[in-house]
Formats: structure tokens, C-alpha cells, sequence
């Protein structure tokens, strides 16, 4: 009973703004095949195919929404081995297997572009299979722990960024680990093939996302807890400043479906006891928070979770942490 009571107290501990069980009641979970977690990221195809996953054991599974099954689409490590990588949740097996944190596909070209733990920045094209590195270090310095990619699907320009130049998602997962301020923010102009750093000294990484209108892109820095606005264009382009500090580590920030609108995955962890509170917030390009979404208790109790990715109206969140992507819907 006292670790009921425990768990009770601790689950509704939750910081909120607007509390928008009222406008997102429905939750449903779409349930990783037998034995595979941590769907990171979701994305979906210019036909609305998917949701598309990075999950645990290094592949990126698609949703068939005929036969409700996840089927494997792709995977990023050139000599992954499917007997000793599928279904692993051993973190040990990240160099050999693969760990896709992030996805975002063109559009117009059908290309899914990928970031990988291990494997820096990849492309595959629709049909899937082995991706192709693209790069796996700049300026001289590793990708290591790349965790979140953009398309401009303006401009078909790439955004992406890594946490660390020392340490990857291994080490962080080992006792005692320190982070440091060696994270990047950077571009990749498919026509020059050139990928060009934009920001670098960040805390930690993230996912960026593009504005619709190709103005600006949102970076976050997990560990700073804090969200930058990097100008692409006017008076202050190619500058970065601080677009709002948060109550907790963002991990990727995603397009809305209204314009100028993102949704940024929130991971607020409080210490002694360690405890972790997800949060969804929307914000729009000025840093306003106009929504921030309480995930349902007994599928998040001190869970941290990574996107939050909206389609058709609905929410589906993502976690490196849970079995399951669950999906938020609203009223009718
Ligand atoms: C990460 O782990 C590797 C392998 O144990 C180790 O050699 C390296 O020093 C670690 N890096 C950091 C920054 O902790
Ligand atoms: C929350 O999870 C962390 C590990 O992720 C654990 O160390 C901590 O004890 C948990 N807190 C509670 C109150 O259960």
C-alpha cells in the first residue's frame, strides 16, 4: 500500500499551464511488436503513410494500418545483424545494431532522412533498407549522439544537430556520467552536398524544426533547458537567440499542424526523489506556450518522453522509455 500512496502522490505532482484533458480526451496506444521499445521518433510519409518509429534495436519500423502490424522499413548500421540485434534492448549493442533517434522525410523527393546515436546523419530512399551515411562528423569533430533532424520542405535544406562531440548515448547511460557544452546545430544543402555548422557549444541536443515559412528554426538545448531561435533569413539572419528557458530538458520540437505553431516533447525531472514529469507544450515562433498537455498518469508516471508529433489532429508521442507510441485525440 505505501508504494501505492507513493506512486499516487508523486504521478499528479505535474506543472501545468492549461491542463487540456478537456480538448485531447482520447488516448490510445499503438503497441511496439513483441520484445521492441523505445519508439523515439514518429513521422509520417507525404502520403500519410506511417506512423514510421526509430526504435530500440536500431530499425525504423512502418505502420500497415491494413494488417495493424509494424513492419521493418529501414535500418543504419551497415553491418547490423538481425539475429543478435532484433528485439534487443541492450544498450551495449548500440555500435554493432544502430539507434535511429530522429527521422524527417522530403516530401517532394520521397527521402527519409535519419539521425542516428551511432551512426551520425543518414538518408534512405522510399523503399527503405540499408540507409546511406551522409556524414558522420563536420568541421573535423564527430556526430556523435545526433538526435534530431528538420526538411525545409520549402527549400529541401536538412537541419539537424547531435549532443556531443565526446560522448554518446552509451556513455549517458552510464553511472556518474557529466554531460559538457559540445553539441551542434547544423545544415545539410542537398545540392552542394555540403553539411555546414551553424551553432555549436550547446548543452546537449535535440530536435530542431523549420518554420513553415523557412524563416527560422527552433534548436533546443536538452540539458540547458532552453529553446534558441536561429534566424534563416531578415535582418538577423544567420544569428541565434534565446526563445524561452523551460521547466525542464526539450527533447524534439515539431510543426503544429496550424501555422507557426510546434509541439516541444518535455522531460521535467526533479531530484530527491528522482522523479520525471513529461509534458507536451505547444508554443508558437515567439515563445508563447499556449498549451500544455498532461499525458495520462498510468502510461507516463515518471516517464520522459522525446516528440510529440501531430497528424490529423492527433497527437502521437513518442518515448525512448515505453513499449508503446501513444496517440492523443481529440473531441469529434
Ligand atoms: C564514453 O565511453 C567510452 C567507452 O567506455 C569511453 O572510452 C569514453 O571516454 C566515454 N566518454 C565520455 C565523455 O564519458
Ligand atoms: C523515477 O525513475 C528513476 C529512474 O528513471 C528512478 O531512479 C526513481 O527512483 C523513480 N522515482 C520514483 C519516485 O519512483
Amino acid at each position: 500500500m505505501a508504494n501505492l500512496i507513493v506512486f499516487m502522490f508523486f504521478c499528479s505532482l505535474a506543472f501545468v499551464v492549461v491542463v487540456s484533458d478537456d480538448i485531447y480526451p482520447y488516448f490510445s496506444k499503438i503497441q511496439m511488436p513483441p520484445g521492441v521499445t523505445g519508439p523515439e521518433s514518429a513521422a509520417f510519409d507525404a502520403a500519410g503513410g506511417g506512423p514510421y518509429v526509430s526504435v530500440a534495436d536500431g530499425r525504423i519500423l512502418k505502420w500497415n494500418y491494413i494488417f495493424n502490424v509494424f513492419v521493418e522499413f529501414a535500418y543504419t548500421a551497415p553491418n547490423r545483424n538481425k539475429r543478435l540485434c532484433d528485439r534487443t534492448t541492450d544498450p551495449n549493442l548500440g555500435p554493432i545494431c544502430g539507434r535511429p533517434l530522429g527521422l524527417s522525410f522530403n516530401y517532394a523527393t520521397g527521402f527519409l532522412y535519419i539521425v542516428d546515436a551511432y551512426f551520425g546523419f543518414l538518408v534512405v530512399g522510399p523503399l527503405g533498407g540499408l540507409a546511406i551515411q551522409i556524414a558522420n562528423s563536420a568541421d573535423g569533430a564527430p556526430l556523435k549522439f545526433a538526435n534530431g533532424v528538420d526538411v525545409d520542405q520549402k527549400t529541401g535544406i536538412v537541419y539537424f544537430q547531435h549532443s556531443s562531440e565526446t560522448y554518446n548515448l552509451w556513455n549517458t547511460t552510464q553511472p556518474g556520467f557529466i554531460g559538457d557544452s559540445t553539441g551542434r546545430f547544423l545544415k545539410f544543402d542537398p545540392k552542394t552536398k555540403h553539411v555546414t555548422v551553424l551553432l555549436s557549444g550547446l548543452a546537449g541536443g535535440g530536435g530542431p524544426a523549420v518554420n513553415f515559412d523557412s524563416s527560422f528554426v527552433i534548436v533546443p538545448e536538452f540539458s540547458a533547458k532552453r529553446l534558441h531561435k536561429f534566424w534563416l533569413s531578415g535582418p538577423k539572419a544567420n544569428t541565434a537567440e534565446i526563445l524561452i528557458n523551460l521547466p525542464g530538458n526539450p527533447n524534439k520540437v515539431k510543426r503544429s499542424e496550424t501555422q507557426g505553431e510546434f509541439w516541444v516533447a518535455v522531460s521535467v525531472t526533479t531530484q530527491q526523489p528522482t522523479f520525471t514529469t513529461p509534458m507536451g507544450l505547444r508554443i508558437n515562433g515567439v515563445g508563447e506556450v499556449l498549451e500544455s498537455l498532461s499525458l495520462p498518469e498510468e502510461y507516463y508516471c515518471n516517464k520522459s518522453i522525446s516528440v510529440v508529433q501531430e497528424h490529423n489532429s492527433a497527437l502521437f508521442i513518442g518515448s525512448r522509455v515505453t513499449d508503446f507510441l501513444g496517440v492523443l485525440k481529440k473531441k469529434p
